[in-house]
């Protein structure tokens, strides 16, 4: 498959989700860049979901695949500056051809919540999902035992997509101190890389977000980012070390050209499947970075015919 055709195929499933899904509440609109993120969290969906309900697995003795997205959305995405509509991770994530078990979607906005409520339900059944009003920060415990409560020895994939810095380091210790089997993917936005920036030049009234994402290691993180290391390289080594998923890639998603507006942090622990996890994630890596916001605006134009095939 040519890179255009492998972005075209994904182009196309997140549009035709985006068609089928009610269009009468909430929405939030992002620019074209965002598809990459959607279509890396439903790329990943697919392939772990197809692992954790394998043959290997229960014979391991995993009894559900559970999918967990922290900052879920209202599930349906405008376009910036184009009118199109695309499957949020919600219902990206649970569509793909393997399905979860159960999946629990946090959003803090009750008009998105309610929205994604609704979206979902044109999907799954409603014993297969639940969608909190909160802030996930705070109901983390919660949710594991909720998830604990549904099952014996779950694996799951927590997508944990903030705009900024809101989502706490601790949050995802608590999920991986909860969970053996449980991988992430983590979006470090360039809005957590401009605050580091900022405290870089030494503007110290971004200090508190950074001490109140970090908790007890900011002192040691702001130090290195005084250093000049990347704060994805921080979260990186955090992932790998801290969080115990040493397997894995982190994905540049940019805008246009090489201007990175997300870093996508897909990490494993020691993989148990072998050699096709660590192929699907170079993969995942090679595609989503051979494509940029540009190369995505100009495949819905493809894809919705405004424009013809290259
Ligand atoms: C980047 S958007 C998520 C987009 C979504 N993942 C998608 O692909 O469609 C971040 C969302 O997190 C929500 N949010 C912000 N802080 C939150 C928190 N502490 N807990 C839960 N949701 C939060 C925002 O209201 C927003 O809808």
């Amino acid at each position: 498959m040519t890179p255009d055709e492998w972005l075209k195929k994904y182009v196309t499933i997140l549009t035709d989700l985006g068609d089928k899904t009610s269009k009468s509440e909430a929405t939030i609109s992002y620019g074209p860049h965002t598809l990459l993120k959607i279509i890396a969290v439903y790329y990943y969906a697919e392939m772990f979901a197809k692992i954790a309900k394998g043959e290997k697995a229960r014979s391991r003795g995993y009894d559900a695949a559970v999918y967990l997205d922290l900052f879920a959305g209202p599930g349906l995405v405008a376009v910036d500056g184009i009118g199109d509509f695309v499957a949020g991770s919600p219902i990206a994530a649970t569509s793909t051809k393997y399905k979860f078990d159960y999946s629990i979607f946090v959003e803090i906005d009750e008009d998105r919540a309610e929205a994604l409520r609704k979206r979902l339900s044109q999907y799954l059944t409603q014993d297969r999902f639940e969608v909190l009003t909160g802030d996930s920060n705070a109901i983390v415990p919660e949710i594991i035992s909720k998830i604990k409560s549904k099952c014996k020895k779950p694996i799951v994939f927590a997508f944990i997509d903030p705009q900024g810095m809101e989502a706490k380091w601790s949050t995802a210790k608590q999920l991986s101190a909860g969970f053996k089997s449980l991988d992430f993917m983590i979006n470090v936005t360039s809005g957590a890389a401009r605050v580091a920036g900022r405290i870089q030049s030494g503007k110290v009234g971004d200090r508190p977000i950074f001490e109140d994402f970090f908790g007890q290691n900011a002192e040691e993180i702001l130090t290195k980012i005084n250093n000049g290391v990347r704060v994805e390289a921080i979260f990186e080594d955090g992932v790998k070390d801290v969080l115990g998923r040493p397997q894995g890639e982190t994905i540049s998603i940019c805008d246009s050209g090489n201007r990175v507006m997300y870093h996508l942090l897909c990490y494993t622990r020691e993989s148990w499947t072998g050699s096709p996890w660590a192929q699907g994630f170079r993969e995942l890596k090679k595609q989503i970075e051979l494509a940029d916001g540009v190369s995505v605006r100009r495949m819905l134009d493809v894809v919705r015919k405004r424009q013809s095939p290259l």
